[in-house]
């Protein structure tokens, strides 16, 4: 397995060029299972996530060709409407095909998702909902089997703004016989790609931005193209290093993603210039202790509670760090303390106590973002680092190594 090692402590300074969004791309490639012909999705970032995705569709019988950040796909011989577990296991959002498979073929069989690295995340809302349109669910052998001759539109409100539910909904009512209304819809900018995405392909969906979805079905979709929204986690995630560490610019963003996020830095005593399509952070003198709370869009998100942490572990006081979505998504705590940070755990609160500085130590990367708050602490820290378990942090970070490297950070990779 593959390791990355930082020399931590150096000034960052440069520009980083931010790739297209994970979480945008993917319910947008299962979209592109709905229809015949070629579909052509650009500025798609080379993911170990985005290669799992291709090899689904693939085994589902899309033609893929990715070269470069284009993505074409060829739906005409799509014939297999079945998810392994194999795939599903690796990557939750495999379960995105439900929609798609079940609108084009009116049967799907997906493999229930397993655990997550910060415990089980169920699909209950997805297959409710399924069935509020009359799909026939039966669980059979660890996978979910749903069948409907036509699905029928229908009102359905969310116990919880889910992102992968209210994505799975808008795929299948898209040709669902009728009006179909979500509320409490999540209103994460990658459900408003994926609604303008479908929209494009000859659906009828309005309310997009809001939390009350309206999706007239259509008879047919036909194949189109798109560009991936930029990815505004990675965006947050070199912040967060440039809060501590120097004066960095990012580039081909849209700042209006991160509106909770800026502000939480400007307080925190970062200095921020944004224009249209980029944001310029310059660190703060001295960080200021502030208590967060993640929420659903367009609150604090949860994908940046990790890489926010690291920056309290170097504030000027005590901070707490509360996850309202996942109540359990601090694997990172541990991992952040063996550099020297004294963090506490009770519940869904993290405690912080801010030090002068932390050490580098070998660490171990257990999900996605938890790996990107041990690049930033490696980087802040005195001394080496060693991050093992990379293969977490290359599911969602597109070159995150070398883009740190143009901007003055000494990280590289050792292939194991
Ligand atoms: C999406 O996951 C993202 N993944 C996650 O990003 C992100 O953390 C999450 O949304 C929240 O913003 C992708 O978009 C591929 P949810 P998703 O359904 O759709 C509970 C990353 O690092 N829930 O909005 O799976 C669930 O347990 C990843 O890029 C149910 O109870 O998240 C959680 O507590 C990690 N039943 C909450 O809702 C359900 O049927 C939010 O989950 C579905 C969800």
């Amino acid at each position: 397995m593959d390791k990355i090692f930082i020399i931590g402590n150096k000034p960052l300074s440069g520009e980083v060029q931010i790739s297209g969004a994970k979480n945008a791309v993917l319910p947008i490639m299962a979209a592109a299972l709905m229809v015949k012909g070629n579909s052509k999705i650009t500025r798609v970032p080379r993911l170990k996530d985005t290669f799992t995705m291709i090899q689904l569709m693939e085994i589902i019988g899309a033609k893929c060709d990715f070269e470069g950040n284009t993505l074409l796909v060829n739906g005409d011989n799509i014939n297999n409407p079945e998810a392994p577990y194999e795939l599903v296991k690796t990557m939750r959002a495999s379960f995105y095909v439900l929609g798609p498979l079940i609108s084009r073929f009116g049967f799907v069989k997906v493999s229930l998702p397993g655990g997550c690295a910060w415990g089980p995340r169920p699909v209950d809302f997805h297959l409710k909902a399924l069935e509020k349109l009359g799909a026939k669910i039966t669980l059979k052998g660890g996978y979910i089997l749903a069948e409907a001759k036509r699905l029928i539109g229908c009102k359905i409100g969310l116990d919880f703004p889910s992102v992968g539910a209210t994505g799975n909904i808008l795929m299948a009512a898209s040709t669902a016989q009728g009006k179909t209304i979500i509320s409490n819809a999540a209103r994460e900018p990658e459900i408003g790609q994926l609604c303008r995405y479908l929209n494009k392909m000859g659906a009828n969906i309005s309310g997009i931005g809001t939390t009350n979805l309206v999706i007239d079905g259509v008879e047919k979709l036909n194949a189109s193209n798109i560009e991936v929204i930029p990815d505004r986690i990675e965006v947050g995630t070199f912040l967060a290093a440039g809060a501590l560490l120097g004066k960095i610019k990012l580039n081909q963003l849209n700042p209006k993603h991160l509106k909770s996020v800026l502000q939480q830095l400007k307080k925190a005593g970062c200095h921020i210039e944004e224009t249209n399509n980029s944001l310029t952070i310059t660190k703060a003198n001295s960080i200021k202790p502030l208590n967060i709370e993640t929420k659903v869009y367009p609150g604090f998100p949860t994908d940046l509670q990790a890489q926010w942490i690291s920056i309290m572990i170097l504030a000027n006081g005590r901070s707490k760090v509360t996850d309202n979505v996942y109540y359990d998504r601090f694997s990172h705590v541990p991992e952040l303390n063996r550099f020297g940070a004294n963090i506490k755990l009770k519940k869904n609160t993290a405690f912080i106590e801010g030090v002068k500085e932390i050490i580098g130590a070998p660490v171990m990367s257990t999900d996605i973002r938890a790996s990107a708050s041990l690049i930033i602490a490696g980087l802040a820290a005195r001394g080496k680092t060693e991050i093992n378990r990379v293969y977490h942090i290359d599911r969602g970070y597109e070159n995150i190594e070398d883009k740190f490297r143009q901007i003055g950070a000494d990280i590289w990779r050792e292939k194991g």
